[in-house]
Formats: C-alpha cells, structure tokens, sequence
C-alpha cells in the first residue's frame, strides 16, 4: 500500500473560536485561548483543526460575513497570535485549517462599500466586484437557500439604484467572478493564508460562484474552471496544502469538485449524513446503502470528509420531501428545532441523549469512507439550546468544567456573547471536560481510545468499502480493505439484541477478532450484537 497523503489519514476538529476558550477573559473565546487548549486536543488524537472564519466580521452569519479577509477579527486577537498559534499547533503535530469564503462578503467589506456608491473615491475600480443589476427579474431558477430569511436572491440597493444578487443573507453580497479582478483577487487570499502557515483550506459555499440564465446557478462549469485554477495555484505554491470543499450536493454533481483529481482534494458528503440519522431511526440500513450505491469512485488522492454534525443545521436539502418530513417528525418534534431545510440540534440531543447510539454512529464516523469531521463538544456530549436565534444554539461555548462560564471564561456572566448551556441534563455543571477526563467510562475516554484504534489501521483513511448485505436489515455491515489489511464492521442499528454469523457476513475465514475489546469469535459462530452494539473485526 503506498503511504497516503496526511489528508486520507487525518481527523479533523472543528472549533467556533469565539466559544471555544477565553484566554484573556473578555468574554470570548480567542487564539490564545485555543493556543491553551491544544495539548486536549492533541490528547483527543485529532490531526487537523478546523477554525471557522477568524477575519473580520461584523459577525451576522458567525463570520461567514467577511469584512476585511488580510486581518484577523480584534475579538479573537491578530496575525501574531495566529502565528503562535500555527506554530505551537505544529509542534504537536497538528494541523491547522482555516476558511475562505469566495461567493461572498459582507456588506461592511470596503470593496462593497466603494461598489454601491456612485459617490465613492474607488467606485469605478470596484463597480463590477459584485453581481448588480436593474432588474431583479433574472436567474429565477436559481433556489433561495435561507428560505426562513430571505425572500428572494436580489436586495434593491438605494444608494447605487440596483439590486444586488445574494445566495445568502442579503447583507452578504455575491462577488462576481465574470470579474477577472476578483478571480484575482480572491487567489491572493488563499496565498495570504498559506504565507500565515495554513495547512488546510475550507472552501465555503463553492457550488454559487457564476450566475447564468436559464440555469440554477449551481455547479457550473465556468466555477470549476475556477477551482481548478486555483488548485493550480496551491499545487505549484505549497503542494502539501489540502483544499476542502463545502458542496451541499447530490454525489453525482459532487463528484465534480474533485475533477481529475485536479481540483478539491476533499468534499464533505452531504447525502450521506442525515441518512445514518434516518437509518438510525428506523433500525434499517437500506438509506446507507442506496446512498452508497450512488456514490462514485473519486480519483486517487481524493478523499470524502463525513461528518455527523457541524455548525450549520443539520441540513435536509439532499434528501427526498418525504424523507425530509421523516427526519423532522422524527428529529425535530418542536417547530423551533427546525430551521431552513434543516435541523438546528446537537448531536447529543437529537439522539435522546442515549449513549449507545452516540457511540453507535462515532463508530461509523470513524471506520465508514473517508475522513472523520468532528464538531466541537460533541465528544462531552453537549447539548444545545433551541431558545437562541438562527444557528447559535449549537455554537454555546466549550464547557470545560463546572465552575462560572463552565471554565469557558473568567469574565462576568453579562459579557458572553451567548448563555453557557445550564440545564440539568446538559449544562455545564455535569457535562464539562474534567468531568469526562476523570470518568474512565466517559465518551471523551471513549472516543481517544476508539481514534488510537482508528489510526493505527490505515486501511480506515485509505481502503475501499464494501457494503455487505446479511439478510437482516437492523444489521449494518461492511468490509474496509487496501489490499493488505482487511477491517469488517458490524453494526446493530437497533435497540434489540441480534444475532449474526460471521459466515454468513464474509464466508469461512479462521477466527476474527474484535479491534475495541479483543473479543475472538470462531468463524462457525454466531457474534451477539447488543442493543446499538458494534465490532470492528480483523482476521487472525
Ligand atoms: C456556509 C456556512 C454557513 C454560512 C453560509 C453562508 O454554508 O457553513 O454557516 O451561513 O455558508 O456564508
């Protein structure tokens, strides 16, 4: 097996800075705060930390909504700290990934300010950075993405007498890549980022970068031109830097982002997750598999990122109507824990809080295709808080232990920008870092135990999988192979016991043996499957 590039290997964290630790006590979490907390990380055995937008902000959409993309936002400190960062972030081996956001920018960012108005100094310089128009009348057939926000994708802009087009709120303008410009422009800021020690970049919200009539706007192929010039960039600047994308897509029109193995190095797969929740829910394993079914081969050296939670809603937008109403009836009982298509709940919550099924869907996490995307606090198991407004419920600050602000801050209470979560099955008092580090039987302690297993067996980041099919359907079953090392994973999606030979699963092999515990099963006999139970089994 020729050794993989770090990527295929990697386990990566993502982190809300500004709720993930206060270390100066402002009241918001900052890089040196981070920078504190990295020997837990490196203790939890991720490789690659993924920090959500850090440049400046006025912080509508948690920074999604960039105002200055060379400078890093007062709140979480500047360029130095970042340095530190990165550098005390390698020393430990791990990396760092940061984000660029091409569709967009706030419309605090000087380029729109000098491009709706007529009267500004640089007006003619930046009129055609963003998409305008004096009707709002054309692309109709692309979708509104904020459906519970924004009505429609133009804002008429009074100073400059023009609508301009948005895929997103509409105080995030869309740039306009038929501008050589800002093509350009935007390729600079991915060398910024990799000048700063950036190992990693995700590529927000890829999919809207050209409009064109008659079309949804979505995927076309003068906007992966542009990825694979950009990629052709990074290849020759700093090869070693992985490029991920966000396209919230079907597999097919996924499949495209990563080109001949020329464009994206990753992308996140979209369909796959709600259907691990949906065939969770209902104890059949027949969504994985159709979802699999459908899911291409990628080139070499290209890797899915799979994901159970992240800091958007849990979106519904790559599934049918019918699955989506399942997943909200089933998922999302209260009006209020739906937003957009989609569910705006921790993982914790959304799964009753049943430590079996929690454990049950990381141990697919970490042994299905691709690489793991952790969220944040979901190895304590935190919960969330569907009182806040938009996404900010799963985006509550890290609680590290149960003293004031759950040790996320020594400041007051009144300067955190969000409540810490303080109620009795999730707050902090009970669900804190120190609690689970000294609980040998904690999730935390789980969780590093179940990623030291992942990574000393590569065939996990880099094997192909087979999806097996025992005639129960509670049963989900596949094998990891790379040619060398052969992993079968069985697991029970539901909450009875069941039986299963491995025989049955994978023919006559001498003795298996599970990776988590050590347990031996001969091949004539029958492996129990407790409620939600699983086995990761290497041949002897
Ligand atoms: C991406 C981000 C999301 C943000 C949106 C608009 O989907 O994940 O948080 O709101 O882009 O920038």
């Amino acid at each position: 097996m020729p050794e993989s590039p770090w990527y295929k290997q990697a386990i990566i964290y993502q982190i809300n800075v500004i709720s993930y630790f206060d270390g100066l006590g402002t009241g918001r979490g900052n890089l040196t705060g981070l920078t504190q907390k990295l020997d837990y990380l490196q203790s939890l055995g991720v490789d690659c930390i993924w920090l959500m937008p850090i440049t400046k902000s006025p912080l509508r959409d948690g920074g999604y909504d960039v105002s200055d993309m060379f400078a890093i936002n007062p709140d979480y400190g500047d360029l130095d700290d970042f340095a530190v960062l990165v550098k005390e972030a390698h020393n430990r081996g791990l990396r760092i990934m940061v984000e660029m956001i091409p569709n967009h920018t706030s419309d605090q960012h000087p380029w729109f300010q000098a491009s709706h108005d007529p009267s500004h100094p640089e007006h003619e310089k930046y009129r055609d950075y963003y998409v305008w128009s004096v009707t709002d009348q054309k692309y109709r057939d692309a979708r509104i993405i904020f459906l519970d926000f924004e009505k429609s994708n133009w804002t008429f802009d009074p100073l400059r007498g023009e609508y301009f087009w948005h895929r997103f709120y509409h105080h995030q303008p869309d740039l306009n890549y038929d501008n050589p410009e800002v093509q350009k422009a935007m390729m600079r800021v991915i060398q910024f980022w990799i000048d700063q020690g950036a190992d990693a970049i995700r590529v927000d919200a890829p999919p809207y970068l050209i409009e064109r009539e008659g079309t949804n706007c979505e995927n076309l192929p003068e906007t992966h031109a542009y990825y694979k010039r950009l990629r052709k960039f990074v290849e020759a600047y700093a090869p070693d830097t992985m490029l991920l994308a966000e396209a919230n897509q079907w597999p097919e029109d996924t499949r495209e982002y990563f080109g001949d193995g020329d464009e994206f190095h990753m992308n996140f797969h979209f369909p796959l997750m709600p259907r691990l929740f949906m065939a969770l829910a209902k104890a059949d394993r027949t969504p994985i598999e159709q979802i699999l079914a459908r899911t291409p081969e990628l080139p070499e050296n290209c890797q899915w990122g799979i994901f159970l939670r992240c800091h958007d809603e849990l979106t519904l937008e790559m599934v049918t109507p019918e699955e989506r109403q399942f997943m909200w009836d089933y998922y999302a009982p209260q009006p209020e824990m739906r937003i957009n298509l989609g569910i705006r709940r921790r993982l914790a919550p959304l799964l009753d809080n049943d430590p079996r099924c929690i454990r049950l869907l990381h141990s697919i996490l970490l042994s299905f295709i691709g690489s793991p995307v952790m969220y944040y606090g979901d190895e304590i198991g935190m919960g969330d808080n569907i009182n806040l407004p938009d996404r900010d419920g799963l985006r509550t600050s890290m609680q590290w232990d149960d003293s004031p602000n759950g040790g996320f801050s020594k400041a007051d209470a009144s300067r955190l920008r969000l409540p810490v979560i303080d109620d009795p099955v999730f707050g902090y008092r009970k669900v804190n870092v120190a609690a689970a580090e000294a609980d040998p039987g904690s999730l935390l302690n789980w969780l590093r135990n179940m990623i030291r297993i992942r990574k000393q067996h590569p065939v996990f980041g880099a094997g192909r999988l087979t999806m097996l099919a025992p005639a129960n359907k509670q049963i989900l079953a596949y094998l990891r192979d790379d040619g060398d090392a052969r992993v079968l994973v069985v697991a029970n999606l539901s909450a009875e016991t069941q039986k299963i030979g491995v025989k049955e699963l994978f023919g006559p092999t001498s003795r298996w043996s599970d990776l988590i515990d050590g347990t031996t099963f001969q091949t004539n006999q029958d492996i129990q499957l407790e409620p939600y139970g699983f086995h990761w089994l290497l041949p002897d």
